[in-house]
């Protein structure tokens, strides 16, 4: 696998700026996520609550969102914040980074890099599945 020079500083500025953006009339909690792509590219995306309230986007939706529409990629690293403070994704923003940053993508989790792999262990599908349909959104 490639190495990436993550710079963690940058990634959470950047889901602090983005946090500012976050429509969270409901909860209050205003989430930014920003991620690395294996091209260098930083994307980012925040939360978009609605007043039926379990339809809430996660930050890390927009995230994935920003991925496709901007051209696609894996996903190299992430960090999201809530109210100015490290977030865990969610069990499902966890399968939906899992899609397109597989096992060895990073998660900070307060503060500390873990991988994907640690954060949803046996996760669905497993590499075999990628690679047999490939799935994923390798390029
Ligand atoms: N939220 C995120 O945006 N990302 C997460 O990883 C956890 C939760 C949002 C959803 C909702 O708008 C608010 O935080 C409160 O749960």
């Amino acid at each position: 696998m490639t190495q990436h020079h993550i710079d963690w500083t940058a990634l959470r500025s950047a889901a602090l700026a983005v946090a500012k953006n976050a429509y969270a009339p409901y909860s209050k909690f205003n989430v930014g996520a920003a991620a690395l792509v294996d091209d260098g590219r930083i994307i980012t995306g925040c939360n978009v609550e609605n007043a039926s309230y379990g339809m809430a986007l996660c930050a890390e939706c927009g995230v994935i969102s920003e991925l496709i529409r901007s051209g696609g990629g894996r996903l190299v690293a992430v960090c999201t914040v809530g109210n100015g403070q490290p977030v865990t994704p969610c069990g499902r923003c966890r399968q939906l980074l899992w899609e397109h940053g597989g096992a060895d993508m990073l998660l900070e989790v307060n503060g500390v890099p873990r991988r994907l792999n640690e954060m949803l262990p046996n996760a669905f599908p497993d590499e075999s599945v990628f690679v047999a349909q490939n799935i994923g959104n390798k390029k």
